[in-house]
C-alpha cells in the first residue's frame, strides 16, 4: 500500500521477491519432509494436520497471486472450500477429503510455477495496492512463514524429534534477571504503526501519533528462573494474582506450570521437540498463556505493557536497532536453534532506549486487546484482521525464535486467545510512573 511510491530498482526487487519465495518454500518442505502418517494425523485439536497447512499455503497463493492479480483461471476450484480457514475449524479439518501429501506437494509446486510467471510480468509500480511494491508477494511470503511457525508449534505438540537445531546462539550476560533491569521511557508523543514499510499489514496502519505518559519496561523478557520463583511461591494456587477468567482457567484445567514443563523433585524439565532436558534458568520463559503472563506480572507488583508501550520501547524504527535487516548478533529469528537465546544475548539488538530482545526469542504478550488503529481500512480482505477485532484476542509482539525475519518488525501485530500457549509465547513486565 505504498501509494504511488516508485520502486527504485524493479529488477532487484523482483529478484528479492523470487529469493524470498524460494526460501519460504524450502522451509515448508523441510518441515513436511517427514513420515506421511505424521503429516496426515491431527496432533492436537488446536492444530490442523500438517498436510492441511501445506496445501493451504498454495491455495492462498493461488487465490491472491494467480486469480486476483494474474487473472488466471482457477487450477482446482473444487478444493477452495477445504482450505478456506473460515469454513472449517482446525478441529474439523482432519475429517475433510484433503489432498494427500504427494498431491499437496504437486499442487503447490504447480501454483508456484505460475506465480513466478506472474512475478516476471507484473508492473511493481502499478498504483493498484496489491501490485505496488510487490505487496501481494509480501502477503503470501509472510503468510507461508506464519504457517511454517504454526507447523513448528504442531510438531512441538506432536513430540516428534528432529527439529532441534544446534545453531550457535550468543551467550547470555545477565543470568536470572526477573523483575530487575528496568528501563525508563519518558512521557511524550510517538508515532505508532507502519509508515513506508511496503509489506506491512492493514492492522499495522495507519501510522498515527499518540501521547504516552512515562513508564518503566523490563530490559529483557522474563526468564524461566524468574518464572519458576512465581511457581515456587504458590502463584498458581493464589487467586489474588489472577483475573477471574484466568483463575477459572487455572482451576478447570489444573494448570500448574508452563506448557511442556514437568517437575522431577526440585528440578523443572521440559520437552522440546521430543527431547527432555532441564529447563534453562536463563532463557526467556515460553509456552505461557496471557493469563499466566498477567498473573506473574501482578505477583511481581507490575503489569504487562500495552502494545503501544511495547512498540514505543522499540524506538520508532523498523527494528529496535535500526532499519537494516536483522543480523545474527541482533536477534534470534528464523529457527536457528529451536529455542530462545539466553537473557542478554543481544546487546547489538538493543533499541535506542536500551531495551533488548524485543524482536525474536519469544512472542511477547501485551495488555492490549486486538483492535483497529484510528483510520483503519481493511486490506486486502476483512478476514485478514478486521473480523478478529474486539475483546477476544490479546496482542503479542516481536516474533519468536521460530519467526522468519521477513515476517516481523517493530510494528508487527500478532493476536491470540488469552488461554493459548502452544505458541512460542513469553512476556516482559512494565509499570507506570509513580
Ligand atoms: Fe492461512
Amino acid at each position: 500500500m505504498s501509494d504511488s511510491i516508485k520502486v527504485p530498482d524493479v529488477t532487484a526487487l523482483k529478484e528479492k521477491i523470487a529469493a524470498e519465495l524460494a526460501t519460504v518454500r524450502a522451509r515448508s518442505l523441510t518441515y513436511t519432509d517427514i513420515d506421511e502418517a505424521v503429516l496426515v494425523r491431527q496432533h492436537s485439536p488446536l492444530m490442523s494436520p500438517l498436510v492441511w497447512d501445506l496445501a493451504h499455503v498454495g491455495n492462498y497463493e493461488e487465490l491472491w497471486v494467480l486469480r486476483e492479480v494474474g487473472g488466471i483461471t482457477p487450477l482446482r476450484p473444487e478444493i477452495d472450500d477445504l482450505y478456506d480457514a473460515f469454513t472449517h475449524t482446525r478441529g474439523d479439518r482432519p475429517g475433510l477429503p484433503l489432498l494427500g501429501p504427494g498431491e499437496a506437494r504437486s499442487y503447490i509446486a504447480g501454483v508456484r510455477g505460475r506465480v513466478l510467471d506472474v512475478l516476471d510480468k507484473i508492473d511493481l509500480d502499478d498504483p493498484d495496492p496489491l501490485r505496488a511494491g510487490g505487496f501481494v508477494f509480501g502477503l503470501v511470503v509472510q503468510h507461508e512463514h506464519q504457517h511454517d511457525e504454526t507447523m513448528l508449534a504442531t510438531l512441538q505438540l506432536s513430540r516428534q524429534p528432529g527439529l532441534v537445531r544446534e545453531g550457535d546462539l550468543p551467550p547470555g550476560r545477565s543470568p536470572n534477571l526477573g523483575a530487575s533491569g528496568e528501563v525508563h521511557i519518558p512521557g511524550g508523543i510517538f508515532t505508532m504503526g507502519a509508515g513506508a514499510a511496503p509489506w506491512a499489514y492493514d492492522n499495522e496502519r495507519p501510522a498515527h501519533r499518540l501521547y504516552l505518559p512515562g513508564y518503566w519496561i523490563d530490559r529483557f523478557p522474563v526468564s524461566n528462573g524468574a518464572y519458576a520463583e512465581f511457581v515456587a511461591a504458590g502463584g498458581y494456587e493464589d487467586p489474588r494474582w489472577w483475573t477471574p477468567a484466568g483463575w477459572q482457567w487455572v482451576e478447570t484445567k489444573g494448570v500448574r506450570a508452563p506448557l511442556f514443563w514437568t517437575r522431577d523433585g526440585d528440578i523443572w524439565w521440559r520437552i522440546r521437540f521430543g527431547r527432555e532436558e532441564p529447563v534453562p534458568q536463563d532463557e526467556p520463559v515460553q509456552h505461557v498463556s496471557w493469563y499466566e503472563a498477567d498473573a506473574y506480572a501482578r505477583w511481581a507488583g507490575r503489569r504487562l505493557p500495552t502494545e503501544a508501550e511495547w512498540e514505543k520501547a522499540c524506538g520508532g524504527r523498523t527494528y529496535p536497532w535500526g532499519d537494516a535487516d536483522p543480523t545474527l548478533d541482533q536477534a534470534n529469528l528464523g529457527h536457528l536453534a529451536a529455542r530462545p537465546a539466553p537473557i542478554g544475548a543481544y546487546p547489538q539488538g538493543a533499541s535506542p532506549y536500551g531495551v533488548e530482545q524485543l524482536i525474536g526469542d519469544v512472542w511477547e504478550w501485551t495488555d492490549s486487546w486486538f483492535g483497529p488503529y484510528p483510520g483503519f481500512r481493511s486490506f486486502p480482505y476483512r478476514e485478514y484482521s478486521e473480523v478478529f477485532f474486539g475483546q477476544e484476542y490479546r496482542v503479542l509482539r516481536g516474533g519468536s525464535w521460530a519467526t522468519h525475519p521477513s515476517a516481523v518488525r517493530s510494528t508487527f501485530r500478532n493476536w491470540d486467545y488469552p488461554i493459548r500457549r502452544q505458541i512460542f509465547s513469553g512476556f516482559r513486565c512494565a509499570r507506570s510512573e509513580e
